[in-house]
């Protein structure tokens, strides 16, 4: 029998410098730890074949162990072509679990590891982005007969898979890890906030105080990012579309102003908005010489860089992550990470603690998809309550945090009507 070679990384010698940073960032995931050493008493996806579109980080690498250690047959590709961490992948090559995944490579190559991921005909998926979700319908549908469920970890992920249920062309259950509670607001606030500021100050090494910071895009992401360069002393400046979260910005204590007007006046811009070209080519003409651009969004979408090639003569990497555009009107302006998620591309991505959260919804949630196979229907799913709540106080637990429970008076009283003044 001959056997293909199901997995396509840098280098394997890397291996043991991975294998550290992995046991590393498995000391700040005590739930993810929890559910691995249930997982392994009682085997929950036992046999079950996992394609996984991950970013290839420390973190992701307890995950897929957790799951390799509940039963499953797991495989790994890359959700971005900038954000593996070609030591980790080793790392996990050495351990038995294939990868799929190179720091920097080309689309071409990001699509054929997506296909080596599906080879593997999963009977679970796990994206983060969509992009093996919709591979697998549009160009691998034969292998959807198989597919017992899937989750997805971003919201720009679960706005595609929205859209596609809303065609009725999802053609399996899907589970939004993104929209877990204890997903989004610590892992896209806290988790983006820290690692968006982290990757901008490894590329770049700038001093933020002082500087006038424009984020556009003030979700959960957003918040988080504005709230720490706020700390760091920069004068933060908030674009947004929706009135909503434009006022909420305007409480917490930004100045809002349409992106037009900012682009006069910051130094450092950063998209998180999940959207396309929300830097444009005009944005781009107004901007001070030497501004910085940067994105933390999922796509490198949201800054129009074939307008900024257009507008420049020349450009060259001046340092690692950082592309110098001298413009034919003489203005330089300084792009970070080619306009990928910079947090991964130029630095770690999120702080395990936050991933923790993340995965434990990840792990918990494929296993109730294999246990309520029957009666899921093709559709975008919520992560179950119970689940959440289970995260959240495994969390405290392992922080040593104890909360109060309500009285019996208290649950009668704010589960009735007739007590008022
Ligand atoms: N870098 C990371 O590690 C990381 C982590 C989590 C999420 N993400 C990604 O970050 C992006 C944002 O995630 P989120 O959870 O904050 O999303 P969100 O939907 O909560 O927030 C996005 C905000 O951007 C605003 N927006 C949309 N178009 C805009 C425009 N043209 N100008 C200004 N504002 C605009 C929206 O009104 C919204 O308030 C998504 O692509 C998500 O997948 C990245």
């Amino acid at each position: 029998m001959t056997t293909t070679k199901n997995y396509d990384i840098k280098d394997p010698t890397l291996a043991e410098a991975g294998k550290q940073r992995i046991e590393w960032a498995y000391r700040e995931m005590p739930v993810v730890k929890l559910i691995r050493e249930r997982f392994v008493r009682e085997k929950p996806l036992d046999g079950i074949r996992i394609s996984a579109c991950l970013h290839i980080t420390t973190e992701t690498a307890n995950l897929a162990l957790t799951l390799r250690d509940g039963g499953a047959d797991i495989i790994l590709c890359a959700s971005n072509p900038l954000s593996t961490q070609d030591d980790t992948a080793a790392a996990l090559v050495e351990s038995g679990i294939p990868v799929n995944a190179i720091k920097g490579e080309d689309e071409e190559r990001y699509y054929k590891h997506i296909n080596t991921a599906l080879d593997h005909k999963p009977q679970l998926t796990i994206d983060d982005g969509a992009d093996l979700v919709t591979t697998l319908h549009s160009k691998r549908s034969e292998l959807i007969k198989n597919v017992i469920g899937g989750t997805e970890e971003t919201t720009t992920g679960v706005i595609r898979l929205r859209s596609l249920e809303k065609t009725g062309k999802l053609k399996y259950p899907i589970i939004a890890v993104n929209d877990a509670q204890t997903k989004y607001l610590f892992d896209n606030r806290y988790g983006t906030g820290q690692s968006t500021i982290d990757g901008i100050t490894r590329a770049t090494n700038i001093l933020w105080a002082s500087k006038k910071v424009v984020i556009c895009g003030y979700g959960w992401c957003g918040h988080g990012i504005a709230l720490r360069a706020k700390g760091l002393g920069s004068q933060v400046i908030v674009t947004e579309v929706e009135p909503i979260r434009a006022l909420e910005a305007v409480m917490d204590g930004y100045q809002v102003m349409p992106l037009l007007e900012a682009a006069r006046v910051g130094d450092i811009f950063i998209t998180i908005a999940g959207d396309k070209n929300v830097i444009n080519k005009a944005h781009l003409q107004l901007m001070k010489d030497g501004a910085i651009l940067a994105n933390s969004g999922h796509f490198n979408i949201e800054i129009n860089i074939p307008a900024l090639e257009s507008l420049a003569h020349s450009k060259r990497r001046i340092r690692p992550f950082i592309d110098e555009y001298a413009l034919n009107d003489g203005r330089h302006l300084y792009l970070l990470g080619e306009g990928r998620l910079i947090n991964l591309a130029a630095a770690e991505g999120h702080p395990a603690s936050v991933m923790d959260m993340s995965f434990a919804n990840q792990a918990l949630s494929l296993e109730y998809i294999v246990k309520n196979r029957e009666r899921l229907e093709p559709k975008v799913y919520p992560v179950p309550e119970e689940i959440d709540k289970q995260v959240a106080r495994l969390k405290l637990n392992s922080m040593g945090i104890e909360i109060d429970s309500l009285t019996p008076e208290q649950k009668e009283y704010l589960s009735s009507w007739e007590q008022g003044t």
